[in-house]
């Protein structure tokens, strides 16, 4: 097995990825937002703090693992509630969502670019949102979590041009309505199971299916 690298592990979908890579058998570098959140100690899995917003802290990280073939690397960390309406906009908050949910993923790729170009499976994972589909978006609102995610597919989508000849193949993934603190406590999936359809199609993705935009099943999305 190899090895995989997952932002955001403090809680969610983050954890129960590094949880579920883990229980398969791969070694998995579990970053974290607070490393005081760490999940516990066990083989094969290290842990490290690694702000997204933080572009200094990639490069500490991409140093010390430097070499280090990384086979999946999942761009999960993200912030939402986005529910100031228009006239009463957080600005501040609206940068901060553009800070972790886009420029956060694109730094992450460019500071493990090398590592995911060595695994093995060289398979990108992009955790995106429904939100971020414009021609989808019938409701209106959520400025800052729907252009966060908008230019996020924007973002995945050159990667998997650009990285194509690195043979990695990029995924864009909405993980469904999920219970999570991102989510909610009356959505119809668990993290537990939208991690594990993620999982399963993200093995599955053929390199012609590279820079789509999916749902957590594997349904293409409109963008
Ligand atoms: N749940 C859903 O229904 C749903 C739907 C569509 C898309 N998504 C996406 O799924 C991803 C995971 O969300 P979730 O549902 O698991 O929500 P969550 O429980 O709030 O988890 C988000 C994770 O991202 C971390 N994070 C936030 N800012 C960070 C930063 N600056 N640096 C590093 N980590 C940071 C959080 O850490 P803290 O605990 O410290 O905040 C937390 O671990 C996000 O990209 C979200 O947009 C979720």
């Amino acid at each position: 097995m190899g090895t995989v690298l997952v932002t955001g592990c403090d809680r969610g979908l983050g954890r129960e990825f590094a949880v579920q890579y883990a229980d398969a058998g791969y070694a998995v570098v579990a970053t974290y937002q607070d490393l005081a959140r760490r999940l516990p100690e066990r083989d094969g899995m290290r842990h490290r703090a690694l702000d997204v917003t933080d572009l200094a802290a990639f490069d500490r990280l991409a140093a010390e693992l430097a070499g280090e073939p990384i086979d999946i690397l999942v761009s999960n960390a993200g912030i939402g509630r986005d529910i100031r309406r228009l006239g009463e906009i957080d600005y501040a908050y609206v940068q901060r969502m553009l800070a972790v949910n886009t420029i956060g993923p694109l730094k992450l790729v460019e500071s493990f670019r090398s590592n995911l170009a060595a695994g093995r499976e060289r398979r990108l994972l992009i955790v995106s949102s429904a939100m971020g589909a414009i021609g989808a978006n019938l409701s209106g609102g959520h400025y800052g979590y729907r252009a966060s995610k908008a230019g996020l597919n924007a973002i995945g989508r050159s990667l998997a041009i650009d990285l194509f000849a690195d043979g990695i193949t990029v995924a864009l993934l909405h993980p469904g309505w999920v219970r999570t603190a991102g989510g909610s406590d009356d959505a119809p999936l668990t993290a537990a199971e939208s991690v594990a359809a993620m999982r399963d199609f993200v093995r599955r993705l053929g390199n012609h299916q590279t820079g789509g935009f999916y749902t957590y099943a594997g349904q293409p999305l409109p963008w």
